[in-house]
């Protein structure tokens, strides 16, 4: 091990690591640097002080974050063995590069008896994927008490964490509940630890998804913003920490129960792998790092096929199935150009209403005494495909399933938990329960032609026990692979992940799961936000988006169809309404945007996703350029009144700024209402200018009602 410093570098980031004293120590991570070709001054570079007060020699407690390298703050990994164990300190035992884009560094602490590794791998996109693990190896006896060679090692948790300058000043997160996920709250770095947990057994309503540090009021074009994620879908922690030293430094990990994790001697934890994203280009450019990661992976369903124009149910009928009514409700989807119609709950056991039935994956022969396939028949008979609902992590008291199997459930110390929604956890993590949901999922997909499931979740896990041990780790890794084996038994099937709206949104989700339900909330307004911010971690295409009705079931506003649809075109797109309640002018603007959604929905679900900086908060624009700058499509949404009688310009971002562009407006589901005397900003009917000019000075915006949106094309000529 020669080499003492490391250089990863890629598509405008770079990763140092020096390793002179025996550890990992991360010390630039951030702008891409040149290639190092004298290491000796860059580790000149980073030496620090030594300052009275504290230690006699300056130390890096490195990535480990041992007390006994003088970290006086939460090492990386926590854990015992009995007591003891419990201040490691890891030798480096090897430092290689599996691939040119990847470090590899195994330490160990043979006093200890673990031996911990941490990869870091920088991706095409400039990300940068953290994989860390520690190994029981068992303590050496003649080093130890007797006995401590075979005890078992308490791991309380491994984070990966990575350095911040000193000019990261401030921390973006989101934080929600449901009906209002991804709420954006930023506050300033302080001496101390922001801390951001979810403690739901799934990652949660108020889960962040991406927790960023940034420089000085960064914003979506400009300043530094460094991001951690976590590939994760049950407990997590994310944290931003200034030392009192000074130092600062962003981490991310499962949160671990007590005793959730105890490995046997020559048992390994894998951590969750921590997904780093860091863009000099502001918030923009760290989601564009993270979309393109997401992009990248064969499975990712737009290299399938284009996402279908779905049409939901649960808001038109909610449980009150009736083959009649969905019929009719079918008919008219198919004519409008709805590519797939998906049935919601109420279709099995005894599930007339929430109190009963989860647990019961049969279908009711009460509400369907024909089974599914006169539905499913006048469905594909009118050019969709068919998909259905389940819930089956979840088991209502009321249910067959509960009253034969009471001891499947998630529960600690005898107790029978909360109740939330009637229902009850049930414990995957159970071969017999897990056995159960498989076989009945399973039974349906084979019986009957289904494309796709959405998978609700709707109650946090308390008392998340296995036979009184905490299990939400074991309960995440049974749902990844039970999606995963309904995946392989069901070629070409898609599944959403739901949990009431956005309650189980992650990256580690992506792997499993191919299109989140961002929230239950469709009012166009609040999903302008809900949107906006879920979409900043998560490809636009891997999101529901949906016309709601005309009237709001969770707001009782009102809205155009022209603002639904101009709120619902930048995910994957659908309908939640009652269409055979539409008028015809209203289905004609229904097929409008339908058809506009087909025709764009390559660009919109490959392109670069721009939020444009605005200084009045009434009003956004935000957008989707093609990775080639040729063509782009926009949004101006006037969320309230402007400040003033002229509201602002509308800018552009993410244009080539030498090439012209030809701009127009387009109303692909009818016109947004105005406050202006007629058409006086007459460069809606198209206007040609240079990119350079749509970026800085702009276009004068029509004076739009408040809740109202227009659409723009841009084509560069
Ligand atoms: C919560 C989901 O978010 C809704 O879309 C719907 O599927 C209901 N559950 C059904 O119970």
């Amino acid at each position: 091990m020669a080499q003492k410093l490391f250089h990863l570098s890629r598509d405008g980031v770079s990763l140092l690591i020096e390793t002179t004293k025996g550890t990992p120590n991360v010390i630039h991570w951030g702008r891409e640097l040149p290639a190092i070709d004298d290491p000796p001054q860059y580790l000149i570079a980073v030496t620090e002080p030594t300052p009275h007060g504290l230690f006699d020699e300056s130390h890096r407690a490195g990535v480990w974050r041992e007390n006994a390298r003088a970290f006086l703050g939460q090492p990386a990994l926590q854990g015992h063995r009995s007591g003891r164990a419990f201040s490691p300190k890891f030798e480096l035992v090897s430092a290689t590069r599996p691939s040119a884009h990847e470090l590899l560094f195994v330490s160990r602490d043979d006093h200890a008896g673990l031996e911990v590794s941490l990869s870091y791998e920088l991706t095409e996109s400039g990300l940068i994927k953290i994989r860390s693990s520690v190994t029981n190896l068992g303590a050496p006896a003649d080093q130890t008490d007797a006995g401590q060679a075979t005890e078992d090692f308490t791991l309380n948790g491994l984070m990966a964490f990575l350095p911040l300058p000193d000019h990261a000043t401030d921390i973006l997160d989101f934080h929600g509940r449901w009906m209002r996920e991804r709420q954006a709250q930023r506050t300033k770095i302080s001496v101390g630890k922001h801390v951001r947990e979810s403690h739901e057994g799934r990652s949660g309503h108020d889960y962040t998804i991406v927790q960023f540090a940034t420089t000085d009021n960064a914003s979506f074009q400009n300043g530094e913003v460094w991001g951690l994620s976590l590939a994760w879908s049950g407990n997590n922690v994310h944290t931003v920490e200034r030392e009192m030293v000074g130092r600062t430094q962003i981490g991310a990990g499962e949160l671990l129960l007590p005793g959730e994790v105890i490995l046997a001697v020559g048992e390994t934890y894998d951590a969750p792998t921590v997904i780093a994203t860091y863009s000099n280009q502001g918030i923009d450019g760290a989601s564009d790092r993270l979309h393109r990661f997401q992009r990248a992976r064969a499975a990712h369903p737009t290299n399938i096929r284009p996402r279908p124009v779905s049409l939901n149910v649960w808001e038109a009928v909610y449980m009150n199935h009736d083959l009649a009514k969905l019929t009719a409700l079918a008919e008219v989807a198919g004519r409008i150009g709805v590519e797939r119609f998906v049935l919601d709950d109420g279709w099995f056991g005894a599930r007339r209403d929430d109190t009963a039935g989860l647990g019961d994956w049969v279908v009711s022969a009460e509400v369907w005494p024909n089974g599914l396939k006169p539905l499913i028949d006048v469905v594909q008979a009118n050019g969709m495909e068919f998909g259905l609902w389940f819930e089956a992590e979840m088991v209502n008291p009321n249910s067959d399933l509960y009253r034969a199997h009471p001891e499947w459930i998630m529960q600690a110390d005898g107790r029978t938990p909360v109740e939330a929604r009637w229902q009850q956890v049930l414990d995957l993590t159970h071969p017999g329960a897990y056995d159960h949901v498989l076989g009945q999922v399973d039974a349906i997909l084979s019986e009957y032609d289904i494309a796709y499931i959405k998978w609700d979740h709707n109650r946090p896990i308390t008392d998340a026990g296995h036979f009184d041990r905490a299990a939400v780790r074991a309960q995440t890794q049974a749902i990844y692979r039970l999606f995963d084996e309904l995946k392989r038994r069901h070629p070409g099937l898609e599944i959403e992940s739901c949990a009431s709206g956005g309650g189980r949104i992650d990256l580690g989700m992506i792997d499993h799961a191919d299109r989140f339900w961002a929230s239950d909330n469709n009012d166009a307004l609040e999903r302008q936000q809900i949107y906006r911010n879920t979409s900043i971690a998560i490809a636009p295409e891997l999101l529901g988006t949906h016309i709601g009705p005309t009237k709001a079931h969770s707001s009782g506003r009102t809205h155009s169809i022209s603002f639904r649809a101009a709120t619902a075109m930048w995910g994957h797109a659908g309908i939640e309404w009652d269409v055979t309640e539409a008028s015809e002018l209203e289905l004609a603007q229904l097929a409008g945007f339908i058809s506009f959604y087909k025709a764009n929905r390559d660009l919109l679900h490959s392109g670069r996703v721009v939020r444009v900086d605005a200084i009045d908060e009434n009003a956004w624009s935000h957008g989707v350029v093609a990775q080639d700058g040729s063509r782009a499509i926009f949004a101006y949404v006037q969320l309230r009144t402007a400040k003033q009688i002229l509201p602002n310009a509308m800018r552009f971002a993410g244009l080539e700024a030498g090439a012209t562009y030809r701009v127009t407006q387009v109303e692909p589901a009818g016109a947004p209402g105005k406050m202006q005397k007629f058409d006086s900003a007459t460069w809606i009917h198209g206007v040609e200018v240079s990119g350079a000019w749509l970026m800085s000075a702009g276009l004068r915006t029509p004076i739009l009602q408040p809740e109202q949106a227009m659409i723009f094309e841009a084509v560069r000529v």
